[in-house]
């Protein structure tokens, strides 16, 4: 029978139904467990032989990562090695990956956290609410994802996949994605990196705090890292609006004094 559950729903379910005492399945019709007993030891051993082949061939899953990004010599190849790492647990429960936006080679690069609902859906970076306060706030200094030359932006996320419930992505799995991350910007070769939100900020910076770290310049990757705060934060709380606009307009001044083409 089909279901809507989503991968981590399902497996929740079943974990509570542990969790009460479910030891067994009911069915419709009554089972010869003599003639069960032979079937379920057949199925155990061809269940094993297929985890076995699908199990992913290393023990450390960042190195894997290392390796997987560094082969990859185009965008379009670094979005394959994504699909094809099975690491992440995170991969299970999505819909899509969700790689990138905007245009590659753009003086800006916006890193976001990961996606949520309406990304998992689309596979496209803040296209939710967030999104559309993101697109207006970077149009007010002219530039958008849409545009193009200098005034053109590329977005991606620290993460490609959905976490459950939008919970915070767990730390091993930003290290093992990091990798993919790094290379991801090596390939779209930005002047300046903007990373927006605590996630962004530890995944790029190795530090949390983003409402004390705001608006500072920072460096990694090779290039200048302005961090700002979410636009999900915003939303919350929109006293924080002219802080953010603060940092805006200091990227645009940056803009303005870098000279182009740094990050290629
Ligand atoms: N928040 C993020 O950090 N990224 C998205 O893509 C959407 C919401």
């Amino acid at each position: 029978m089909e279901s809507d559950l989503d991968w981590h729903s399902a497996h929740a379910l079943l974990a509570w139904q542990v969790e009460l005492g479910v030891t067994e399945a009911m069915c419709d019709a009554p089972v010869n467990r003599y003639e069960a007993a032979a079937e379920m030891v057949a199925a155990q051993a061809s269940v094993a032989a297929v985890a076995a082949t699908a199990r992913p061939q290393t023990d450390d899953p960042v190195a894997e990562a290392q390796r997987a990004a560094q082969s990859a010599r185009t965008l379009d190849e670094l979005a394959a090695a994504m699909t094809a790492y099975d690491h992440c647990e995170l991969k299970k429960g999505a819909r899509n990956l969700v790689f990138c936006d905007g245009t590659p080679g753009a003086r800006v690069m916006i890193i976001g956290e990961a996606p949520g609902r309406d990304e998992d859906q689309q596979g496209r970076p803040f296209v939710g609410k967030a999104g559309q306060l993101l697109d207006r706030m970077f149009a007010a200094i002219g530039i958008g994802r849409d545009r193009t030359g200098d005034a053109a932006l590329y977005i991606t996320n620290v993460l490609p996949w959905r976490p459950p419930q939008n919970r915070d992505p767990k730390p091993d799995e930003i290290a093992m994605m990091q990798p993919f991350l790094q290379r991801h910007v090596e390939l779209a070769a930005p002047d300046i990196l903007v990373v927006v939100g605590n996630v962004s900020c530890q995944a790029v910076l190795g530090k949390r705090g983003i409402t004390r770290l705001r608006g500072q310049w920072d460096k990694a990757y090779d290039r200048p890292v302005l961090p700002m705060v979410h636009p999900a934060y915003l939303l919350r709380t929109p006293t924080a609006k002219h802080e953010a606009w603060a940092d805006l307009l200091e990227l645009q001044a940056r803009l303005k004094d870098t000279p182009k083409g740094k990050g290629r």
